[in-house]
């Protein structure tokens, strides 16, 4: 921590996004992080690492850790962008109220800068009625932004068309295996950033119950390749890659070491040739489930 006791100086730069809110472009995710592994990794991001922006989820179980991290971080709430989601059992006009108020109480916040709708599900109305509910919620100011997760080009154009209130973001599994040219295209044209999770490939557990599927882009031969005509990381490059194609990244990390190595990434640019190499990868291989056979936890 700073001698000011306000965490170390921001590394990321910023983002415009349709709410005018500003969002470092980098930030820390938490996506199978324990509460106390989380609740340190926040504390070490804001405080000694200077990271800005932290995204959780009802669905990770990790709110509190990360409230508590925030708290010892001494870094001013004003100056953290905090991101949690809506989880698919929460869907619905009341119910997403509710939930809301569970994850302020757990993240010991009261607002978030950003919440998203998880999933999207396969029933419109309902999604509809969420989407109502988190309009109320950004106009009480208790949410500064709002926005959806795994949407494809469809739910997107849905919810311009019935909603009140554009997304600010559509946060989806992007990396590159699977770099998503038709949603980036899609939320291009409405004006909706696009955030990547799962950014270096994911963890080896996969969740959902799905079998196990270990990382292959943090050892593939080309990004070590570039990695070492740089002299940074895999997950450097990976990180560039993402941030020099205009997207907002969270990669995950429970250790100090590689949350400090994963912001450490703004003393260097990919070449030309370097991105086009990265840009053969793209094989559609997925990490988490397609969101058209989403349909977990719906409510009944
Ligand atoms: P860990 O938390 O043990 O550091 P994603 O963000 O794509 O979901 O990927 C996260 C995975 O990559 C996690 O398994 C995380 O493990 C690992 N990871 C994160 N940063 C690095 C890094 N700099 N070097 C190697 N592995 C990393």
């Amino acid at each position: 921590m700073s001698e000011l006791g306000g965490g170390a100086p921001q590394k990321s730069p910023t983002v415009t996004l349709n709410s005018g809110a500003a969002i470092p472009q980098l930030g820390l995710g938490v996506w199978q992080a324990t509460d106390s592994e989380t609740e340190g990794a926040v504390a070490y991001a804001l405080g000694e690492a200077g990271y800005r922006h932290i995204d959780t989820a009802a669905a990770y179980g990790n709110e509190a850790g990360v409230g508590r991290g925030l708290a010892t971080s001494g870094v001013p709430r004003e100056d953290i962008f905090l991101t949690t989601k809506l989880w698919n059992s929460d869907q619905g006009y009341q119910r997403a109220f509710d939930a809301f108020d569970v994850s302020l109480d757990k993240l010991g916040v009261d607002y978030v800068d950003l919440y998203l709708i998880h999933w999207p599900l396969q029933d419109r109305d309902r999604l509809l009625r969420t989407w109502e509910a988190l309009e109320e919620i950004v106009a009480s100011g208790r949410a500064k932004s709002i926005g959806v997760c795994n949407f494809e080009p469809h739910h997107l154009e849905f919810l311009a068309d019935r909603g009140s209130i554009l997304p600010a973001i559509n946060q989806v599994e992007l990396h590159p295996h699977l770099p998503q040219h038709q949603i980036r295209s899609a939320a291009a044209g409405l004006g909706v950033a696009v955030q990547s999770w799962s950014p270096l490939g994911g963890t080896a557990n996969a969740g959902w119950g799905q079998d196990s599927k270990p990382n292959t882009l943090l050892t593939d031969p080309a990004i070590a390749a570039i990695a070492g005509r740089h002299g940074k990381s895999p997950a450097q490059v990976l990180i560039r890659w993402h941030l020099q194609n205009g997207l907002i990244v969270i990669p995950k990390s429970a250790h100090p070491e590689r949350i400090a190595q994963n912001i450490d990434v703004f003393d260097f640019d990919l070449t030309d040739v370097d991105l086009a190499e990265i840009g053969t990868l793209d094989d559609g291989a997925r990490v988490g489930l397609h969101p058209d056979e989403m349909n977990l936890g719906a409510p009944e």
